[in-house]
Formats: C-alpha cells, sequence, structure tokens
C-alpha cells in the first residue's frame, strides 16, 4: 500500500509571505524525491477559484454576510478536499497549501467574531477528522505586515480585496487568533517569526522542514 503523503499548509495574515514562500517549501520537498501539489485556499479547484472571487469581491454595495462568508470558506474547501487534496494525499504526493482552516479561525472567529465552537461543527462536517501535518506560522506586527503588502499593492497596480479593506484591529485580531492556535496545538505548529529577510525567513522554514521530513520518512 502507498504510505499517505503530508500535508504542510502556510499560514499568517495579510502581507507575511505565505505566496513567497509557499514555492520553496514545494522545491524543498520535491529536491528530496517527494512528488508535491501546491495549491491555495479559498481556492484550488475550478469551483473553488469561483467561490473566491465571490469572498474577494469588496461589493460594497452588497455585504457578504459573516456567516454566508463563513460557509462559502466550508463549500470551496469541500471541493478542494474531495477533487484535489484528499486524491493527492492517498496516492503518497505531498500537499503545501497556502492557507487552510486555521485561516477561518482567524479571520472568520477572531477578526469577524463568530464564535470557535460554531467554526469547528463545520470544520468537523467538512473535513471529518483531517488536519495539517504541519503549519508553518509566519508570524509578524500587524504594522509591518501592512508595509508588505502595501508596496505589493503598489508594485504590481493591485486592488484591496474584501479583507485588505479592513482595518489595523481586525488584522491584529487576526494575529492573535493564529497565535492562540499555535499554541494550543504546539506539535502541529512551528511559528516563524516572518519580519526578517526572506533569507532569513527560509532559512527558519528550511530547518523546520527537513527536521520534520527525516522524522517522517
Ligand atoms: N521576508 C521578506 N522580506 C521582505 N519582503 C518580503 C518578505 N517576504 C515576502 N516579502 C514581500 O512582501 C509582499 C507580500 O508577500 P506575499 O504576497 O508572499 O504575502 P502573503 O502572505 O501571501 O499575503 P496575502 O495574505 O495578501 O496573500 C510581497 O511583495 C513579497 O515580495
Ligand atoms: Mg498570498
Amino acid at each position: 500500500m502507498t504510505k499517505r503523503g503530508r500535508f504542510i499548509t502556510l499560514e499568517g495574515g495579510e502581507g507575511v509571505g505565505k505566496s513567497t514562500n509557499v514555492g520553496f517549501v514545494a522545491e524543498l520537498l520535491e529536491a528530496q524525491g517527494l512528488e508535491v501539489v501546491r495549491t491555495r485556499e479559498p481556492g484550488g479547484t475550478v469551483r473553488g477559484e469561483a467561490i473566491r472571487g465571490l469572498l474577494l469581491d469588496p461589493a460594497p454595495q452588497e455585504p457578504l454576510h459573516v456567516d454566508a462568508e463563513l460557509l462559502l470558506m466550508f463549500a470551496a474547501r469541500a471541493q478542494h478536499l474531495a477533487e484535489k487534496i484528499l486524491p493527492a494525499l492517498a496516492r503518497g504526493a505531498w500537499v503545501v497549501c497556502d492557507r487552510f482552516t486555521d485561516a477561518t479561525f482567524a479571520y472568520q472567529g477572531g477578526g469577524r467574531g463568530i464564535a470557535n465552537e460554531r467554526i469547528a461543527v463545520l470544520e468537523n462536517f467538512v473535513q471529518q477528522g483531517l488536519s495539517p501535518d504541519l503549519t508553518l506560522l509566519l508570524d509578524m506586527p500587524e504594522n509591518a505586515a501592512k508595509q508588505r503588502l502595501e508596496s505589493r499593492l503598489r508594485d504590481r497596480s493591485e486592488q484591496r480585496d474584501r479583507f485588505e479593506q479592513e482595518q489595523a484591529d481586525f488584522f491584529q485580531a487576526v494575529r492573535n487568533a493564529y497565535l492562540a492556535r499555535a499554541q494550543e496545538a504546539p506539535e502541529r505548529f512551528a511559528v516563524i517569526d516572518a519580519q526578517h529577510s526572506l533569507d532569513t525567513v527560509q532559512a527558519q522554514i528550511r530547518h523546520t522542514l527537513l527536521e520534520r521530513v527525516a522524522e517522517w520518512r
């Protein structure tokens, strides 16, 4: 029987460097001879990316209800698990995902104020016990992350999405919720200090990852 692959997620607030490092993680694993599937949430499938569009569209004239936001996150996740993540893990591939359910606890829980217990009901319903094997939490102060995000928006002439339009207290709550999650599951989380240069951040990621790979193989 094929050995099940491992499920690795990158988490953290806006602009901390998740998307920058997801490729780095994938390449490190591929260099170890592993098959890697690289993906993101919300999204990761054609239907999931369509749901992402609904979630990120600012459309201020038509506010999205917080419960609708939460359910859309899990709808996209159900599709993502069925279509992509579970089949990959079953054939022995490793999955590297830019955000997963910890982001729901951080944004819809910490940021929007939905009780963790309500989110956990959906987590159990959709994931049926599956959770990441390792979560790299890129952590940095909210104001420093904001500067990075703003320079990226400028460089790429991007518009702010619905979450990026939130205020500092929202991002502070998101950060606190992520750190609380990491404290509750210290064996699953590696908290990476994301404030350093990219080289330093990637050295931390490499160290954590290679240690885990050696443990798991
Ligand atoms: N360690 C670093 N030092 C300096 N700049 C960085 C570092 N890591 C990433 N950046 C830059 O910061 C910006 C934000 O990074 P990135 O898009 O990877 O963040 P993200 O966590 O994916 O953000 P989002 O939550 O918006 O998706 C990019 O312009 C990226 O090049
Ligand atoms: Mg990103």
